[in-house]
């Protein structure tokens, strides 16, 4: 088949951009959609921000070859963008692609089911799409989803000669080992016309015992400034009100880059670029985070005063065996250090419960460091083993009822602190951009949903977020979506907030 690839240049972005052409040609003399239809895609993405990044690139790609996107997977082409951080993450991926192989021999033959992802980077998973899921026409990593037109364009081939020769098999394989360069300039479909995404760099170097993340995404690269800047200038061209910086530790930020930069310079730069209204950043590992950032997110208003800084482990004996670097002592004098300088900082974080060995006292230091710095939110996890990280070999797991038994007692205390620190609120006001109708409010306790506020004067429910991160819903024209305005805030509601718009 190699012969398919003549003429294709060798260098990205311009090798991917022939594939686009040669797709859309394809798609036209296959005459595949030749009563007129356009081709659909559905993209079903599993995991982090950096999963859901990576779909807006390959709906970018998608879109150039011609497809549209529809909100179910009763289309042409459906991918599966999957996660394996924990094992509820990858069960889930399991029981959609049942589902959609069903659809694919009952209604859709001829339909393109692809699968990439973090699960994709493990060997044993990509065994087993094989074997088991004989409907799975394309499978590739995450090193290498840029690649999505020319893998389609195999496949498209593959079952134009198979036409031929029924023998053939036409999937496509191919997954990286390695991360290669950073490919950049591809197209890009943004889920939000207000919000955006925005690459710092890839991959993670810090091997913390419980984590795959290192093994499926690779060593750490960074992105340029340069085309970091550019494409938030482009952003703000295009109507971004808010910008998040996504890293899996962006206080690394600028390693092996043959400029001298740490994130803080970085973030310096990007909070300067004209008519940039609210930067965020995820995630900040505390062994990097430096007085230099903290100064600069003082100094800079449209840095959201809000940062996410997982503890993983309030004892320090078990963040040792996690490989974190740091000590509790070391967690809490970087909170005191991010409140005196920003006394209204948001601070939220993920903490994993039952992680091999954790004693109650291990536990009650957790419990501990949670009451003492009281989190705007916090995202809690039943550690989930993971094969090929060290810690899955760790002898001294923790019982599961014993692990469910603490996981409800920190539910409680972070409920607790989340609720009481965003009660502080209540009659302020506050700056916030506006996201949604506010269709998903429903107030459980009388029954009652925003929607239901009678709004003869053209109005609707709303939905916007906080620079704290935390939702507000109100009344308002729908016209202010994506806008930033000023709403008082009138109640607070644990997790979210009603308030006006002033
Ligand atoms: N088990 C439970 N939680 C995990 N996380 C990462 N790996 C695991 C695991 N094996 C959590 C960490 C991390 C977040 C993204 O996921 O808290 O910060
Ligand atoms: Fe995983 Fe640790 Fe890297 Fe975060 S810093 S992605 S928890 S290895």
């Amino acid at each position: 088949m190699t012969d398919i690839y003549n003429g294709a240049p060798v260098n990205e972005p311009e090798r991917q951009m022939y594939f686009i052409e040669e797709c859309k040609k394809l798609i036209d003399g296959m005459g595949l959609f030749a009563d007129g239809k356009k081709p659909t895609y559905h993209i079903s993405t599993f995991g982090c921000q950096m999963n859901f990044r990576d779909s807006e690139k390959l709906a970018g790609v998608l879109e150039s070859i011609g497809y549209t996107l529809i909100d179910s997977e009763k289309a042409d082409l459906v991918l599966y963008n999957t996660c394996t951080v924990r094992e509820n993450a990858s069960t889930r991926v399991y029981g959609r692609i049942g589902y959609v192989g069903k659809l694919k021999k009952e209604k859709n033959p001829s339909m393109v089911i692809g699968i990439c992802g973090c699960m994709m980077q493990e060997p044993d998973e990509v065994e087993k799409m094989q074997k088991s899921y004989g409907f799975i026409d394309i499978i590739f990593g995450t090193h290498n989803s840029y690649k999505i037109a020319e893998l389609l364009y195999t496949l498209l081939m593959n079952r134009k000669a198979k036409e031929k020769d029924p023998s053939l098999k036409t999937r496509v394989i191919d997954v990286q080992k390695e991360a290669t360069g950073i490919v950049e300039d591809l197209p890009v479909k943004y889920d939000s016309t207000f919000r955006a995404g925005l690459n710092i760099m890839y991959g993670c170097d810090n091997f913390c015992t419980y984590c795959i993340v290192p093994y499926v995404r690779g060593r750490e690269r960074s992105r340029r400034s340069c085309d970091i800047i550019r494409e938030a200038q482009d952003l703000v061209a295009k109507g971004v009100k808010e910008v998040m910086l996504l890293g899996q530790n962006v206080n690394s930020y600028g390693k092996g880059l043959e400029e001298d930069i740490t994130f803080a310079m970085l973030l310096d730069k990007i909070a300067s670029v004209q008519g940039i209204k609210r930067i965020r950043f995820m995630t900040s590992h505390p062994k990097d985070l430096s007085d230099e950032l903290i100064e600069v997110m003082a100094r800079h208003e449209n840095v959201c005063k809000h940062i996410h800084l997982p503890l993983q482990s309030g004892s320090s004996r078990l963040l040792k065996r996690m490989n974190r670097h740091y000590t509790k002592e070391d967690y809490l004098l970087l909170v005191k250090k991010l409140r005196d300088a920003m006394p209204d900082i948001a601070i939220t974080t993920d903490i994993i419960v039952g992680f091999p060995g954790e004693t109650e006292e291990d536990f009650i230091e957790t419990l501990d460091v949670c009451e003492t710095v009281s989190f705007d939110s916090a995202f809690t996890f039943i550690y989930s083993k993971r094969t090929g990280t060290p810690a899955a070999t760790f002898e001294d797991q923790v019982p599961e009822d014993v692990v469910k038994e603490r996981f409800d007692r920190l539910l409680k205390v972070v409920s607790r602190c989340s609720a009481a620190n965003a009660a502080r609120l209540v009659g302020t006001v506050q700056e916030v951009l506006v996201e949604t109708v506010g269709h998903e409010l429903s107030d459980n306790s009388s029954g009652n949903t925003v929607e239901s506020i009678s709004t003869p004067d053209g109005t609707t429910a709303l939905t916007g977020r906080l620079g704290n991160n935390l939702l507000v819903h109100f009344v308002g024209r729908k016209r202010l979506i994506g806008e930033i305005i000023k709403v008082q805030i009138d109640e607070c509601k644990d997790f979210y907030y009603i308030g006006r718009q002033i």
